[in-house]
């Protein structure tokens, strides 16, 4: 499964941690592929909401045989509801082990139009993508991080409250760092980015510089 010839950056963070804006940036700057590996989760979160009575093992590995990227780009993901499902979801092993093929593929056999790839999620680097050639570790402070999530349900017109969005990021928090599959851990080798008091520009200047410099020593450049 493994390429060595690719570039491959992995990246954990908790919820709202402004991983997902960064593994963007990181994407288009180098031309990598990127999956947020948290749509995933979401989209079987959605489908036991949404499809309680057939929710069994097969029918959520039958839809993971043909999920396309397209479907991880549907709006109806973006709900706080979806978000607490999809981490229920994300504890169980077999589940887990489900998408792990998917995320592999991304990971280490993108497209052959990109150079490499760029995964972000709780377990990329602990899990999915050991081995990368780069590893970092995104956070923010847990208010900061429900005021940048409470800001983009506004903007999407979801009605919630910030101390909702708050208390539920804090449970999210404790599940995905206390359950016993794949828990948010930081890892000795990662590097450690806390955006709380960065801005977006700033927060990926700070990971370019770092990106660039080993791509440079290692005439990737
Ligand atoms: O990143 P996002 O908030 O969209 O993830 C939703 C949920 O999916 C997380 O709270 C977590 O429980 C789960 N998840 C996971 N492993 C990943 C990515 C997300 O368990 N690699």
């Amino acid at each position: 499964m493994k390429n060595k010839k690719i570039i491959t950056i992995a990246i954990d963070s908790p919820a709202a941690a402004g991983a997902g804006t960064q593994a963007k940036l990181i994407a288009k700057n180098y031309n990598l592929f990127h999956l947020d590996t948290g749509k995933i989760y979401r989209y079987i979160g959605y489908l036991r909401l949404k499809q309680r009575e057939k929710f069994t093992y097969k029918f959520i590995q039958d839809k993971i045989n043909v999920l396309k990227l397209k479907n991880l780009k549907d709006k109806k993901l973006l709900t706080d509801e979806t978000a607490t499902s999809a981490s229920i979801i994300a504890k169980d092993l077999k589940i887990r082990k489900i998408v792990h093929k998917f995320q592999q593929k991304c990971a280490y056999h993108p497209p052959k139009i990109y150079r490499g790839s760029v995964l972000d999620g709780r377990d990329i680097i602990t899990i999915q993508v050991k081995d990368a050639m780069f590893k970092f570790f995104i956070t923010a402070n847990v208010k900061i991080r429900a005021k940048r999530r409470y800001e983009e349900y506004k903007k999407l017109k979801k009605k919630i409250s910030y101390s909702d969005v708050l208390k539920s990021l804090k449970n999210r928090d404790k599940s995905d760092r206390e359950r016993k599959h794949g828990p948010l851990i930081k890892t000795k080798d990662s590097i450690l980015i806390n955006t709380s008091k960065l801005s977006k520009k700033a927060c990926f200047l700070k990971i370019k510089k770092i990106i660039d410099k080993k791509l440079k020593i290692d005439g990737n450049i």
